[in-house]
């Protein structure tokens, strides 16, 4: 077993959505279809498998009512972005989302995170500032990493960096199915991320793999067809929707255990485990570090 990569600090408290209401009734994503829609109570057994599994790890879940008119809220990942401050405030950035379909979420979700102690703030807001979707932005490395193109617009990265005060890079992402960072992009280590570069026009792709020491890459069809790279960690083990042979042989090789967990019905809705959970406990100052002022780093053109 090798040890000498330094697991990360983050992926032990995690907000979620119960998916009481959830459905596929509008396409922003080409996995969903409305005529394929999911099945309640499948959907239901599927997600309290998976906070079991994340509970059972060691990990904790905090749960956020569904609003009966947000299909999509299930896929907690996307409410904001959760942020411990040096001074150890937890901060969520509020996402601005790019479809009107899902921004109705973001307010209700403030609440509640208000309502728990946790201060807020948004990059975006009712046509001012930028589309920020959380699930394209994680900590990795000496940086914020942050998938922009089809959902978190370029604008966002620069308010990010100034109001949080860290280093942003960014990564544009142009394959349509793989519409957020995290649909190609999973931290396993200080040193090891399962990337998929096919997300990623050549620049970002190459910018990524510069950052990742040792990347497990994935193919598109294994990041597509298996939402492989959309998985979580929880100590040293990958909670993954689906595991090809050759992902768990290295995973393995390096110290990973590996879980699967089906949720197959939020499949149907374009997201996997990574987007039904959403960590909390990143900071500033550990799991990335402090940068007064901030700073963004683009790939080339
Ligand atoms: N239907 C949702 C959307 O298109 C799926 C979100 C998936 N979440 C994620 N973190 N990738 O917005």
């Amino acid at each position: 077993m090798d040890r000498t990569a330094t697991r990360l600090g983050w992926g032990r408290r995690y907000v979620m959505v119960e998916p009481t209401h959830f459905r596929v009734d509008y396409r922003i994503n080409p996995f969903m279809d409305p005529a394929d829609q999911p099945d309640p109570a499948r959907a239901i057994a599927q997600w309290r498998e998976l906070v079991a599994t994340i509970e059972r790890l060691g990990g904790t879940v905090e749960v956020v009512p569904q609003r009966p008119d947000a299909p999509d809220m299930v896929y907690a990942m996307n409410l904001g972005l959760g942020l411990v401050r040096p001074d150890g405030t937890e901060h969520v950035v509020m996402s601005h989302m790019r479809y009107p379909q899902r921004r109705m979420e973001t307010g209700s979700a403030q609440q509640w995170f208000a309502g728990r102690g946790f201060a807020t703030s948004y990059v975006g807001r009712d046509g001012v500032g930028a589309h920020l979707e959380a699930g394209d932005a994680f900590a990795f490395g000496d940086a914020l990493v942050v998938g922009y193109g089809p959902r978190t617009e370029e604008l966002a990265l620069k308010h990010l960096a100034a109001d949080l005060g860290v280093r942003v890079r960014g990564l544009r992402i142009t394959h349509p199915g793989m519409y957020h960072l995290d649909l190609a992009f999973c931290p396993l280590d200080e040193r090891r991320a399962l990337v998929c570069p096919a997300a990623l026009d050549d620049a970002s792709a190459a910018a990524l793999l510069a950052l990742v020491p040792e990347p497990l890459v994935l193919t598109e069809e294994e990041a597509l067809t298996t939402f492989c790279a959309n998985s979580i960690l929880v100590g040293s083990t990958v909670v993954m929707p689906a595991c090809p042979d050759r992902v768990r042989a290295q995973l393995e090789e390096w110290g990973f255990e590996v879980v699967v967990v089906d949720v197959s019905e939020f499949h149907k809705g374009g997201g996997s485990v990574r987007c039904l959970t959403n960590p909390v406990d990143v900071r500033i100052g550990r799991d990335l570090p402090s940068v007064p002022g901030g700073e963004v780093l683009l790939p080339p053109e």
